[in-house]
């Protein structure tokens, strides 16, 4: 199956309160466990790219006809939607032209008329290619350089602006941040979120920083309105502690232990293990 846009998916999923999880990608086995996982669960999904995952794996190009070449390789056949994260402005573009089938537009960082703006030149396109585009109001929150920062609340009324855009999905800003949570996080501002939906109806509703949300929060989110969940930390978390297990009980020692594909194998189970988790909770198994 062709990659998709994920407009569809996420109407579908808005209309039947559950979410998509997008999980981020940042080398081949990353790709091939989430696509293996989606594929075995009956899931949708969106593999998320971020300019940083996309330089490492050799530019975007690479990137989409990898995607490409393993979904036809390994027979996937549930929808799959890849997903530029955070983008720039020019790093749009550049995936517009590389292949991908929808991208994030971060203009969260300029003044919201600028925001709009390029926003809407970027809606035209992706519209005339049939590619879907997620817009950010607010800011989420995440460490850097060591201090983690709380995010901005967004705005209902300027997600409002944003949403008649035409974009295809919302990320608004709602207490929540990327990576680890800290121990004294307050948790999601659900009042936030609920007058958010209550002023953008229908537009599928994102929500970024998926790693360590409780259950409970997750699910209260998706009542709300949230149809995508964008997931990183945790899957790498998940692979990094498999793979020093492995190193650290000398398996890379005994006979050819320290082949690659012995090597990262406990890691891939785990970051399939954590894929399957999220797709349970949000609710997108069998969906596709
Ligand atoms: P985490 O790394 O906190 O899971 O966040 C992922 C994310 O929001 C990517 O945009």
């Amino acid at each position: 199956m062709a990659l998709v846009s994920a407009k569809e998916m996420l109407t579908k999923a808005k209309a039947g309160h559950y979410a998509v999880g997008q999980f981020n990608i940042n080398n081949l086995e990353w790709t091939k466990c989430v696509l293996q996982t989606a594929q075995e669960m009956n899931a949708p999904v969106i593999l998320g790219v971020s300019e940083g995952a996309g330089k490492y794996m050799c530019g975007f190009k690479t990137v989409a006809d990898m995607t490409k070449a393993m979904i036809d390789s390994l027979g996937i056949t549930v929808p799959v939607a890849l997903h530029l994260d955070h983008g720039t402005y020019e790093g749009a573009k550049a995936c517009i032209e590389a292949g991908f089938s929808s991208i994030m537009f971060d203009g969260s960082h300029y003044p919201i008329d600028e925001n709009v703006e390029k926003t809407r030149e970027l809606v035209a396109i992706c519209e005339s290619k049939g590619m879907s585009i997620e817009a950010e109001v607010g800011s989420i929150g995440g460490e850097e350089d060591g201090v983690i920062g709380m995010g901005e609340c967004a705005d209902p009324d300027e997600c409002k602006k944003v949403a008649e855009l035409g974009v295809t999905m919302l990320a608004a800003g709602i207490g929540n941040i990327h990576g680890k949570y800290p121990e004294n996080w307050p948790g999601l501002r659900f009042d936030v979120l609920a007058a958010i939906q209550e002023k953008t109806g229908v537009m599928p509703l994102v929500l970024h920083g998926g790693t360590g949300i409780p259950a409970d929060q997750i699910r209260k989110a998706i009542s709300l309105g949230v149809s995508k969940i964008n997931v990183n930390t945790e899957c790498q978390l998940a692979f990094a502690a498999a793979t020093r297990t492995y190193i650290e009980e000398g398996k890379d020692l005994q006979g050819k232990g320290f082949d690659p594909r012995k090597l990262l194998a406990p890691g891939c189970e785990a970051i399939k293990q954590t894929v399957r988790e999220k797709i349970e909770l949000f609710g997108s198994a069998d969906k596709a």
